[in-house]
């Protein structure tokens, strides 16, 4: 048997590391490194990805100008109010099929989506809407009128 003869190396040479240490380290390192990576996407969680919505009750003022049976729609908001002469009630404008905003028109409301049509009073007069546009209840208050968007009331109802 014979033996190598021992080098001696410089203090400033390192020695050189085995296959099995290398890949040891180079997984540690893998796995820093996603840790770190995790953890910098999770400090953006706490913050909200979206705004908060609106509260569904809002006061709202008509226009004085506002024609009998014309819509007035708030910004930002789901809802038509219209004022005749029996008093002041407002519709929602989400459409009863699958979500989509309805538009005012001179025969009620159209959905841009799938072509529903709502007559004045929310009913269905083309599918495939399975139901009327609900009514929301209206109070006096504010700067005019208060509308609840989360409370429906009887189609009729006019404050
Ligand atoms: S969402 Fe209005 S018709 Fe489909």
């Amino acid at each position: 048997m014979t033996t190598k003869p021992t080098e001696k190396r410089s203090r400033f040479e390192p020695e050189p590391m085995p296959r099995r240490d290398f890949l040891g380290l180079a997984a540690l390192a893998s796995m820093a490194a996603a840790f770190f990576v995790s953890m910098f996407g999770m400090l953006k969680l706490p913050k909200a990805a979206v705004s908060a919505s609106p509260a569904k009750k809002f006061s709202v003022a008509l226009p004085d100008a506002l024609p009998v049976g014309e819509a007035f729609v708030p910004p930002g908001r789901s809802v038509a109010v219209f004022r005749d002469g029996e008093g002041v009630f407002a519709i929602s404008t989400v459409c009863t099929h699958l979500g989509c905003i309805v538009k005012p028109n001179a025969n009620g409301f159209e959905c841009p989506c799938h072509g529903s049509g709502f007559s004045k009073d929310g009913s269905v007069t083309k599918g495939p809407a399975p139901k009327p546009l609900p009514w929301l209840k209206v109070s006096k208050g504010g700067s005019g009128f208060v509308i609840d968007e989360e409370a429906t009331v009887k189609t009729g109802t006019k404050v």
